[in-house]
């Protein structure tokens, strides 16, 4: 691992002055040692104060659950405001932001949020069922036995997209452009990738513009239609969005759908190596996939946080956090807080109630696509189930360097058949 930032791999977490704790490091979240620091966090400073992060300069972070819900549910207090600094850790120069409407507060929130809402409404849902079903049969039919693969690439990544393409009907062929779009948008220009500057992704952001302007002059002429696309060309509060404020929506129901769910597929199988007995609980009771479906999405967490600024100044698990403070919600953490949930290190997949966890948000900004997501892992459990004994992991997974998306970008696997 060769983490830009300032890093030292050993450092103790409980010892570590905590002052000098850095929450954020995504070096921490790359190679999968962040979790010390959280427990510290919520055992001795639940709201603290970091100063001494290199790449997000000074930020609050909330580790407790009951913390966290107090900032979701004072949205008045906590804004997401892309004006004050948006919804990630990262502060972003204001002409590189993109307006959206998980970044922005009420109403504009609201009447831009209602325009894709039918997407994920009942009736549309019953009706995609088939199609994921189909896709998955499709995808898990082609997959080796007795042969090493990487499941990210073949399954995750693969799922993922097909889902994107058909909520945007977009054409079916150039699919994978989705995945990297998604990927060119959250990545960190310090992990030394493809996107190795601001320049560079704002050119990738053209492209995709670019693309998605034809369909969108497709569909504004044509009658509505139950895609992504129609909806927002024909929404009373969308039709008129400058192309800056398209692409920044699109953006952001390609992220949005796309490495979340791309991540917690890609959890739920090392879950279950990891877990012998829960697997074998699992393959008893098939029926258990509808509780274990939530436990893989608050184990994973597949958005480690979103962050809010304080318009006002407001106290906060005893601390005084003024108005302009950057505040980071750290739901991987509230998701392994003792005090909400039981037994929190381990993955039970036959919780009592296991939606109970934060990996959706709360209040106004929850996830708008939680029951899609859900349904996509159940019909894949339900479908790995009925041909695969096992998947075996057979390798360690590379994560990803980022403390906002939390991944896995390879997961060698093996099926034996
Ligand atoms: C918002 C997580 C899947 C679309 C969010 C938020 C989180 C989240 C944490 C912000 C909540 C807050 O600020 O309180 C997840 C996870 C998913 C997932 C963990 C999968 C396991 C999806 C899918 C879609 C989607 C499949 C649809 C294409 C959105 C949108 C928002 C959102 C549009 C913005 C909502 C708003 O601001 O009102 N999601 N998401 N998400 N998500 Fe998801």
């Amino acid at each position: 691992m060769n983490a830009p930032v300032s890093y030292d791999p050993h450092a103790d977490a409980w010892t570590t002055p905590l002052d000098q704790l850095d929450p954020g490091n995504p070096a921490r979240f790359q190679d999968d040692t962040m979790w010390p620091t959280f427990a510290r966090l919520r055992r001795d400073a639940p709201v603290h104060y970091s100063t001494t992060s290199p790449m997000f300069g000074p930020y609050w972070s909330v580790t407790k659950y009951k913390d966290i819900m107090a900032v979701e549910v004072n949205h008045k207090a906590f804004s997401s405001d892309s004006g004050f600094g948006g919804i990630s850790i990262r502060d972003r120069p204001k002409e590189l932001q993109l307006p959206m409407f998980i970044a922005m507060d009420p109403p504009r929130h609201d009447d831009q949020r209602k325009v894709v809402q039918p997407i994920v409404a009942p009736a549309n849902l019953a009706k995609l069922e088939g199609i994921i079903r189909d896709r998955v049969c499709t995808i898990l039919d082609g997959l080796p036995r007795n042969e090493t693969f990487n499941w990210v690439e073949h399954v995750s990544i693969e799922l993922t997209v097909t889902m994107l393409a058909t909520l945007f009907d977009f054409p079916y062929e150039d699919r994978r452009k989705l995945s990297f779009w998604s990927d060119c948008a959250t990545a960190a220009p310090e992990a030394g990738g493809y996107i190795d500057s601001e320049a560079k992704r704002e050119e990738v952001f053209a492209e995709c513009l670019a693309y998605f302007t034809d369909l969108w002059n497709q569909r504004v002429n044509a009658d509505p239609r139950p895609d992504l696309i129609s909806m927002l060309a024909h929404g009373e509060a969308t039709r008129n969005m400058t192309p800056r404020e398209y692409l920044g929506n699109l953006i952001l129901l390609i992220v949005g759908g796309n490495d979340t769910t791309r991540n917690s597929i890609s959890g739920g199988v090392l879950f279950l190596d990891r877990n012998p007995g829960e697997y074998a609980k699992l393959r008893a009771n098939p029926g258990l996939i509808e509780t274990m479906v939530p436990e893989i999405i608050r184990y994973q967490t597949p958005l480690a946080h979103m962050r809010r600024t304080a318009v006002q100044d407001v106290e906060l698990g005893g601390q005084r956090i003024k108005a302009g403070d950057k505040v980071v919600m750290w739901y991987i953490s509230g998701n392994r807080d003792p005090e909400a949930i039981e037994e929190p290190e381990r993955f039970i997949i036959d919780r009592k109630r296991p939606r109970q966890h934060l990996s959706f948000g709360f209040g106004i900004h929850r996830c708008v696509g939680n029951r899609l997501a859900e349904l996509q892992l159940k019909i894949l459990w339900e479908e790995i189930l009925k041909r695969f004994d096992r998947i075996e992991v057979v390798g360690e997974p590379k994560r990803v360097f980022s403390s906002f998306v939390h991944g896995i970008t390879d997961l060698p696997v093996r099926i034996p058949g």
